[in-house]
C-alpha cells in the first residue's frame, strides 16, 4: 500500500503535505516525495528512505506553491530510491499513485513508439506519460484523465496536478481508497482520513470507478458510468487515528470492500511485478530437500491452509499434511527434524495455534509463519515471518485476512515449485499473472454486491444452510459455512461435492437452501450431478461460477452468481468475496452484531 496527498490551498502547501504523509507511513516508507506549482510550474522534490529525509531536503531547499502532491511509498515496480519515488511527472502533468497498474508494460511500449523518454522502472509513471500524451493529442487535462482511466488495468487511488493549473487537481480510485476533504476555501485528497485529519473532519469517500474534480470551491464527482454524484459529506473522527469505518455501515463490510489493495500490497511483497517471478526472502531451508510440510492454525485461517496444500502438492509436488492446531498438538504426529510446519494466524495470537508452534518447535521443524500482526507473539517465536499485509482486522470474522493468506500461500507454493524443478519458468510466469491481475477480478466480484444482497433475503429466512465445493473450492465451502455461522448464527455445514450422496443429502429439501462453489473446471460435469441430485429434492441452490459455468449449469430454478474468467489457480482468491458478502449481507439482514458477534473474539488466546 502507499499513501497519497494531494491540497488545493490557500497558502504554501508543502509543510501541510508532511504532516499528512506522517499520518499515511503506515501504509508504506521506502520513499517519498511532493510536487507543487511554483509560480504555475511544476516543482517536485523526492527522497529514498523514511519521511525524515524529505522534510531534512525540504528544510534545504523549501517548495513554494499553494497546490500540491504528495506521497509515501511502498515499492512495487522498481527498487525503493528516489528515481522511482513519486510524483512521476512529465513536464505538463505529475502523478501519485497507490495500486497496481498490470499492463504497464505494455502501455510503456506503446507510449515510448510515441516519444516518450521513460526514466524510472515504475508502472506509475505509464500513467503521467498517457495523459501527457493525450493532452499533447489535444485534451484538456480533465479529459485528457477521463480518456486515460479506462486504458489502465488494474486497481489504483491517483492524485493529478497540470502545469500552469493553480485550482484544479484530479483524483480517481478503482480497487484502492481516496477520499475528499472538504476545507474552508481549501480542498484535498487522501488515502484516507487519517491523512486528511489535520486539514479537516469533512469527508467525502468515493466509491470504486469514481472520478473527482476538485477547485477550491468544491468538488464535482463522476461515477463509474460518467454520470455526475453526490458522495455524503461525514463527519471524521479520525483525528484520534481510529481506524474509520469510512462510508461503511460496519468494518467486515469495509474490510471486504480493502481486499483488491491490500491483496494487490501483500502480493508486491512477493512478486517482482517487472520479471512476473515469485521474489521470497532468504529462507533458512531448502524446498527441494523438504519431503513434507505440515501446515496447521485455526478457523479460517485453517481454511486457507487446506488451500495451500492444493497449491504444494500441484505446483511442487510436495506432500502436504494440515491440520486444525488442536488437534495436531495431542496427535503424537511423526515428525521428520529438518522438514518444514507453516502455521497461519492473522492475529499471531492464537492460544492453539501458538502452542502447536512450539511443539513443532521441539521436534526440530523449521518454523515459518503467515501472520498479519508482525510483532504478535507467534511472530516472534518463528524462524521466518512472511506477514499478510492486510491492515489492522477488526471485524471478527475475518475477511481480507484470509485472501492475503492465500495469496502468500501461492507465493510460497510457486517457488518451492521452482526450487523442486516441477515449475517451468513459463508456469511460474503464468502463475504469477494470474496472481497479478487478482486484484481486478475481486473489484469484478464486490460489483455483484446488489445481486449478493438480494439472495441474502431468502437465505436470511433459513435455519440450515448447506455449502459444496470440489477442488480448492472445497475449503471455501468450509469457511463460507463458518462465515455465514459465526455472524448470522444460522447453522451451515461445507462438504466435498462428492460427499453429498455419502449422508448429506438426506437432509436436503425445500427448507434447504445449497450454496454451491464451482468455478467452471475439470470436475464442474460431477458438480452438476451433485446440483440435480439436490433439485430433484427441491433443495434450492445458488451457484457461484463463471460465464460457461453458468452456460452449462442447465438447471432449473437455480440462482445463479457469475464471476469473470479467470485462471483454475486463483479462483479461490475472488470467490471468496461473494462468500463473504453472503454471510455478511444474511447477518444483517439477521439484526446480529456483525463485528462483534455473540461468544466470539478477535484472537481466541486461550486453549
Ligand atoms: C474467522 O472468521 C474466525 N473469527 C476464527 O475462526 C479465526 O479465523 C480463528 O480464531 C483463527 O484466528 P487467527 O487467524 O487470529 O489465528
Amino acid at each position: 500500500m502507499c499513501g497519497i496527498i494531494g491540497i488545493l490551498g490557500r497558502e504554501p502547501v508543502a509543510p501541510a503535505m508532511i504532516e499528512a504523509l506522517k499520518r499515511l507511513e503506515y501504509r508504506g516508507y521506502d520513499s517519498a516525495g511532493v510536487a507543487t506549482l511554483e509560480n504555475g510550474h511544476l516543482t517536485r522534490r523526492r527522497a529514498e528512505g523514511k519521511l525524515r529525509k524529505l522534510e531534512e531536503l525540504l528544510e534545504r531547499k523549501p517548495l513554494q506553491g499553494q497546490i500540491g502532491i504528495g506521497h509515501t511509498r511502498w515499492a512495487t515496480h522498481g527498487r525503493p530510491n528516489e528515481t522511482n519515488a513519486h510524483p512521476h511527472a512529465t513536464d505538463r502533468v505529475a502523478v501519485v499513485h497507490n495500486g497496481i497498474i498490470e499492463n504497464f508494460n505494455e502501455l510503456r511500449t506503446e507510449l515510448s513508439g510515441r516519444g516518450a523518454k521513460f526514466t524510472t522502472e515504475t508502472d506509475t509513471e505509464v500513467i503521467a506519460h498517457l495523459v501527457t500524451d493525450l493532452m499533447n493529442g489535444g485534451l484538456g487535462p480533465i479529459d485528457a484523465v477521463r480518456a486515460a482511466l479506462p486504458r489502465l488495468k488494474g486497481a489504483f487511488a491517483l492524485a493529478f496536478l497540470f502545469e500552469g493549473e493553480n485550482d484544479l487537481l484530479v483524483g480517481a480510485r478503482r480497487g484502492s481508497p481516496l477520499a475528499i476533504g472538504h476545507g474552508d476555501g481549501e480542498m484535498m485528497l487522501g488515502s484516507d482520513a487519517i491523512a486528511l485529519a489535520p486539514l479537516t473532519s469533512n469527508i467525502s469517500y468515493l466509491e470504486d470507478g469514481d472520478f473527482a474534480v476538485l477547485k477550491r470551491g468544491g468538488a464535482q464527482v463522476y461515477d463509474a458510468n460518467g454520470n455526475e454524484t453526490k458522495r455524503p459529506v461525514l463527519r471524521s473522527g479520525a483525528a484520534s487515528f481510529l481506524v474509520e469505518k469510512g462510508n461503511f455501515r460496519h468494518f467486515m463490510a469495509k474490510e471486504i470492500h480493502e481486499q483488491p489493495e491490500v491483496v494487490g500490497h501483500t502480493l508486491s511483497a512477493y512478486i517482482d511485478f517487472a520479471t512476473e517471478r515469485v521474489q521470497l526472502p532468504e529462507l533458512p531451508f531448502d524446498f527441494a530437500k523438504l519431503d513434507r510440510i505440515a501446515i496447521s492454525a485455526c478457523g479460517t485461517a485453517y481454511y486457507a491452509g487446506l488451500i495451500g496444500k492444493y497449491w504444494f502438492e500441484r505446483f511442487a509436488r510436495l506432500p502436504v499434511e494440515v491440520d486444525i492446531a488442536s488437534e495436531l498438538r495431542y496427535r503424537e504426529a511423526p515428525f521428520t527434524p529438518g522438514n518444514l510446519a507453516i502455521f497461519v494466524s492473522q492475529s499471531g495470537e492464537t492460544a492453539d495455534t501458538l502452542a502447536t508452534l512450539r511443539h513443532a518447535k521441539e521436534h526440530g521443524q523449521h518454523v515459518l509463519s503467515i501472520v498479519n500482526v508482525a510483532t504478535s507473539t507467534i511472530a516472534r517465536e518463528s524462524e521466518l515471518v512472511m506477514p499478510t499485509l492486510a491492515g489492522p482486522e477488526i471485524g471478527v470474522a475475518s475477511t481480507k485476512a484470509f485472501t492475503c493468506q492465500l495469496a502468500v500461500l501461492a507465493c510460497l507454493a510457486i517457488a518451492a515449485g521452482r526450487a523442486r524443478g516441477t515449475l517451468t519458468e513459463e508456469d511460474e510466469g503464468n502463475l504469477v499473472r494470474a496472481l497479478i491481475e487478482v486484484p481486478r477480478h475481486m473489484s469484478e466480484a464486490l460489483a455483484l454486491e446488489p445481486e449478493i444482497e438480494r439472495l441474502a433475503r431468502d437465505i436470511a429466512k433459513n435455519r440450515d444452510v448447506l455449502y459444496l465445493g470440489r477442488g480448492t473450492s472445497y475449503p471455501l465451502a468450509l469457511e463460507g459455512a463458518l462465515k455465514l455461522k459465526e455472524i448470522s448464527y444460522i447453522h451451515a455445514e461445507g462438504y466435498a461435492g462428492g460427499e453429498l450422496k455419502h449422508g448429506p443429502i438426506a437432509l436436503i429439501d425445500a427448507t434447504i437452501p445449497v450454496i454451491v462453489i464451482a468455478p467452471y473446471d475439470r470436475v464442474f460435469e460431477k458438480t452438476v450431478s451433485n446440483m440435480q441430485e439436490v433439485a430433484a429434492r427441491e433443495g434450492r441452490i445458488i451457484l457461484i461460477t463463471d460465464p460457461r459455468g453458468a452456460r452449462e449449469a442447465t438447471i432449473e430454478s437455480v440462482a445463479i452468481l457469475t464471476l469473470p474468467d479467470m485462471p483454475p489457480s486463483v479462483t479461490p482468491l475472488v470467490y471468496a468475496l461473494p462468500v463473504q458478502l453472503l454471510a455478511y449481507h444474511t447477518a444483517v439482514i439477521m439484526g446480529t452484531d456483525v463485528d462483534q458477534p455473540r461468544n466470539l473474539a478477535k484472537s481466541v488466546t486461550v486453549e
